[in-house]
């Protein structure tokens, strides 16, 4: 099977790790691995006829995947770990249970569907406010350097999706064996981005990826043993509803508070969204997101989408629209 590696590991202080600052927390240090393993997930029957269906409605065409045909995950060895991103001894080893990836539902643009996919140059113009039109008219084409496609749909059982968009908050959970690897749609924009932030001398750089539930759970149990439930839920997320199990989720730099109002901060809130990402946990949205401010958190979502809720919150006057309201959502542990 295809290969993808991309495992690093982030050495960032627990405290720091959360939204609520260094002196809330503490110092304790944790590892976090980046990235890990393979590609993996479920499908529901009743979200299969929904994706395919909306799918379909949107112009792709929707594989039906049967759930016995899962390949091997891919193994990461410590060897192929860079040397300055080895875990430490504490670190639980995420890669020894690499669950089979499967197979995903493969999503693929229809050129045979111009009223949906109508992205009209004439009418391009950043900043303007979403119309009635499917797809905003000022989000990059196929051909444009920034166009990035919508992520894989992937028809599991347990997987919530709307519009395509896979949810995985407080109230939406991911199956404890979905194991996707960071998304590489997502990995190519975060390139572009990162290209484009370094040419007017920023420095993006991507600090943690994908994270399995078993690191999650093991991430989430050390911050509980730490704070105590009620405030590592606030910067936290329990196994299984980490936006990065669902490798669409990228941590930049250093993720800590310090990474507030910095150049590198302002220009991907600014800008992310031009890539098919958003930043999703913004601020004073905890009570929404269900999660302090996290200014180095962003989420991919293609740029359809992005571009969507962009001029969504534009229109609405609001630049820190969440996905949660977009949507209309909620966000908490039933
Ligand atoms: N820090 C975010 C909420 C997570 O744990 O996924
Ligand atoms: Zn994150």
């Amino acid at each position: 099977m295809k290969k993808k590696m991309i495992l690093a590991l982030l050495t960032a202080s627990l405290c720091s790790f959360s939204a609520c600052g260094k002196d809330d927390i503490g110092s304790l240090d944790d590892s976090i691995i980046i990235n890990e393993g393979s590609l993996s997930e479920n499908t529901e029957e009743n979200n299969s006829a929904e994706i395919s269906e909306s799918a379909s409605e949107r112009g792709y065409v929707v594989t039906e995947v049967p759930t016995t045909t899962i390949t091997d995950g891919e193994n990461i060895t410590p060897e192929s770990i860079p040397e300055e991103t080895v875990p430490t001894p504490e670190t639980p080893s995420p890669v020894t249970e690499t669950p089979a990836p499967p197979s995903p539902v493969t999503e693929t643009p229809a050129p045979s569907a111009p009223s949906v996919i109508d992205y009209s140059p004439s009418t391009a113009a950043p900043g303007t406010p979403a119309s009635t039109a499917v797809l905003p008219p000022d989000a990059p084409t196929e051909s444009d350097y920034n166009y990035g496609a919508p992520p894989t749909v992937y028809n599991i059982p347990g997987i919530k999706y709307i519009d395509n968009v896979l949810i995985a908050n407080k109230s939406y959970s991911l199956p404890a064996d979905f194991y996707p690897e960071l998304d590489q749609t997502c990995l190519n924009q975060f390139y572009k981005l990162q290209n484009d932030a370094a040419a007017v001398g920023l420095n993006i750089y991507l600090s943690s990826g994908f994270r399995s539930y078993e690191t999650q759970d093991y991430i989430y149990n050390d911050y509980v043993a730490r704070d105590g439930q009620e405030k590592a839920d606030t910067y936290s997320a329990r196994p299984g509803h980490s936006e990065h199990q669902s490798g669409l989720a990228i941590d930049v730099n250093q993720i800590d508070d310090t990474f507030i109002g910095t150049p590198e901060a302002i220009w991907l809130e600014a800008h992310c969204y031009e890539y098919g990402f958003i930043l999703r946990y913004p601020q004073s949205k905890q009570d929404i997101t269900g999660y302090k401010y996290e200014s180095w958190h962003i989420r991919y979502v293609g740029t359809d989408m992005s571009y969507k809720i962009h001029n969504k919150a534009v229109e609405m006057g609001d630049p820190y629209l969440t996905l949660e309201e977009y949507f209309g959502i909620d966000s908490y542990y039933h």
